[in-house]
């Protein structure tokens, strides 16, 4: 299974891909999550990425384009992969037709988890990151059991920088001009699946597994 999750900040994309990768044994590759490790790392591009991300605005396409196209060569994903966070605008979306078309391959399905904005910057203030292994956690909807502790780990939980409510506000502007019209894209190329992601995570990922199931 070659495919992408599309959506709105704070919709669930990373919860859900987590049981995805499982059920189909992919890798997982987020855009957000190369960067904020290669900035954990202390890499020119981790550095370079730093400023966009705390102002909510996205990295330069040529900088995210390279990273994705080099991830996507690697031997795990010979048998599939889910991309999570790109592409976020029309430019990296061809940027990636071209990408799969020199590799003979295509994408089998665009996951496009639908939530309204008036949910988002909930979801994004409330939510806590392991420092450990990354996990997530919602300080409402997936409390972990101690109050900033790692359920899978005990390490310590912390908020990202850009899930601030300003930078949350600016991310879901950015997400709507830019990404929102990649929806339409991707339908016209007849592969989109729309879920609704404005319920319980658990029946998010039974919709989103149903979905794939028909493509299989
Ligand atoms: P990125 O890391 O991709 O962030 P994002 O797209 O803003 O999405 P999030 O990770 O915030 O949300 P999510 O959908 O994964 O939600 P989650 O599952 O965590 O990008 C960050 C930045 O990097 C960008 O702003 C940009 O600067 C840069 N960047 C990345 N990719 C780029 C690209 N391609 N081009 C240019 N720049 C790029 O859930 C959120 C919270 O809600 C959690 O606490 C979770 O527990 C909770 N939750 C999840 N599902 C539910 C549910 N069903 N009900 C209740 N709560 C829920
Ligand atoms: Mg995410
Ligand atoms: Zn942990």
């Amino acid at each position: 299974m070659r495919l992408i999750l599309l959506g709105p900040p704070g919709a669930g994309k990373g919860t859900q891909a987590e049981g995805i990768v499982q059920k189909y044994n992919i890798p997982h590759i987020s855009t957000g999550d190369i960067f904020r490790a290669a900035l954990r790392e202390g890499t020119e591009m981790g550095l370079k990425a730093k400023g966009y991300m705390d102002s909510g605005q996205l990295v330069p396409d040529e900088i995210v384009v390279g990273v994705v196209t080099e991830r996507l060569r690697k031997s795990d994903c010979v048998k599939g992969f889910l991309l999570d966070g790109f592409p976020r605008n029309a430019n990296q979306a061809e940027a990636l037709d071209k990408v799969v078309e020199h590799m003979s391959i295509k994408i089998d399905g665009v996951i496009n988890i639908d939530v309204p904005d008036e949910e988002l910057v909930d979801r994004l203030t409330g939510r806590r990151m392991c420092k450990g292994c990354g996990a997530s956690f919602h300080v409402k909807f997936k409390a972990p059991k101690v109050r900033n502790v790692c359920d899978s780990c005990g390490g310590e939980l912390y908020q990202r920088d850009d899930d601030t409510v300003e930078t949350a506000k600016e991310r879901l502007e950015i997400y709507h001009s830019q990404t929102a019209p990649l929806i339409e894209y991707y339908t016209k190329k007849g592969v989109i699946l729309n879920i609704n992601g404005n319920q319980d995570m658990k029946a998010v990922l039974a919709e989103i597994i149903e979905a794939l199931g028909k493509i299989e």
